[in-house]
């Protein structure tokens, strides 16, 4: 019986930082709201001409290095965002051909910033069925292309950075490490609590888009703050109890928990719902904001090379490897949780 684990990480930040000062020279906003409402201090921002699949790209390379495999030994790639760089096709075709990697199945994954989780739970089930060995997940987003810093969208803007991350999953031949469950939710109920309504087939008329639609902020985010940050702290805290359950442990068994880095007051009140030591959660919203999909990837890669998850800070739990806690909520609603043994 095949078991799936995660070969290799990598991430990609783009040099330029872009400090709350720096923002409000873009929107009426001040640095004392974003960082007491948000604790974000910093992101960063992709250069004008820089895609999705441009982020990527380092990324993915990295990834697929620090698994000791060659590019052309990936048979899937997955691709998640929500800046991708053209309508159609899918980003991942983008970033296939940016990555050399011709013939191979893509597949584009729209879960916003769970589409980690989700793509780990799509690679998981291919590696164990045999369908596919190594399996290359990108989640890339180019947020500061989607600022608004008018009235209504300033709420969401203040939040955004640009980043890449990269997970390659491939068989477990070890016993040791690998993917434990992957749960997945969604509920689109809620789906516009936080959604850019234009352009889209639902707006009733023949246009794809318009000058109104432009004018009157349909093309950009629009956010009901209180419920996703309700919604978001209420499903990412049951998604780990969900998690401990399922797989019958308890939070002490947990090494490191990632929550998805949407707001650090919305991490603050999981761990205080969900009862964790500060010390075993990774946060770094303060210094790269909100960078939707990007942010697990990219913390799970900053955590494991900073010796948080696989080096000697703490000894080996449960078989040899530390037991990480993956939980992410995003627009959708979706959310979701992953515990894997690294
Ligand atoms: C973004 C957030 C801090 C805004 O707080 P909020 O209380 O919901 O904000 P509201 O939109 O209701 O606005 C409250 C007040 O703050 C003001 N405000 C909103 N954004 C602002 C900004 N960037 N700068 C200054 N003032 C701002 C509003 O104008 C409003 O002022 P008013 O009462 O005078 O009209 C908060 O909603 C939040 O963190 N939500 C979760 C966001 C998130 O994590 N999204 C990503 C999920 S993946």
């Amino acid at each position: 019986m095949i078991h799936s684990r995660i070969l290799g990480t990598g991430h990609y930040l783009p040099p330029k930082v872009v400090t709350n000062f720096d923002v409000m020279k873009m929107m009426e906003t001040t640095n004392e709201f974003i960082v007491e409402r948000t604790g974000v201090r910093c992101r960063r921002h992709a250069e004008p001409g820089v895609s999705a699949s441009d982020l990527a790209v380092p990324a993915c390379r990295a990834a697929v290095e620090d698994a000791g495999l060659r590019m052309d030994q990936i048979d899937l790639l997955i691709m998640n965002t929500i800046t991708p760089d053209h309508a159609d096709p899918g980003c991942a075709f983008f970033l296939q051909a940016k990555l050399g990697l011709p013939g191979i199945a893509v597949l584009d994954i729209r879960q916003q910033c769970a589409g980690l989780i989700y793509g780990l739970a799509v690679a998981d089930h291919f590696v164990r069925a045999g369908t596919f060995r190594h399996v290359l997940i990108a989640c890339s987003e180019v947020l500061s292309k989607r600022i608004d810093g008018s009235y209504d969208g300033r709420n969401i803007a203040i939040l955004l950075g640009d980043g890449a991350g990269a997970l390659v999953v491939g068989p477990s031949d070890d016993g040791r490490t690998g993917i434990l469950s992957t749960i997945l939710h969604a509920d689109g109920a809620g789906a516009k609590a936080l959604y850019t309504a234009a352009p889209g087939s639902a707006l009733g008329r023949m246009e794809h888009i318009t000058k109104e639609d432009i004018d009157a902020g349909r093309v950009h985010f629009r956010m009901d703050g209180k419920a996703v940050f309700d919604n978001g702290v209420a499903r990412m805290s049951e998604a780990v109890f969900e998690s401990l359950k399922v797989n019958g442990l308890t939070m002490a068994d947990i090494d490191v928990l990632i929550p998805h880095q949407a707001n650090l007051r919305m991490l603050e009140a999981i761990v205080a719902r969900v009862a964790v030591p500060m010390e075993k959660v990774f946060v770094n919203v303060q210094e790269y904001g909100n960078m939707a999909s990007a942010c697990l990837p990219i913390a799970l890669d900053q955590a494991r090379k900073s010796g948080m998850v696989c080096g000697p800070v703490r000894p080996p739990v449960l078989g040899g490897g530390r037991l990480v806690l993956l939980v992410a909520f995003g627009s959708g609603f979706v959310w979701a949780s992953a515990l894997v043994r690294m």
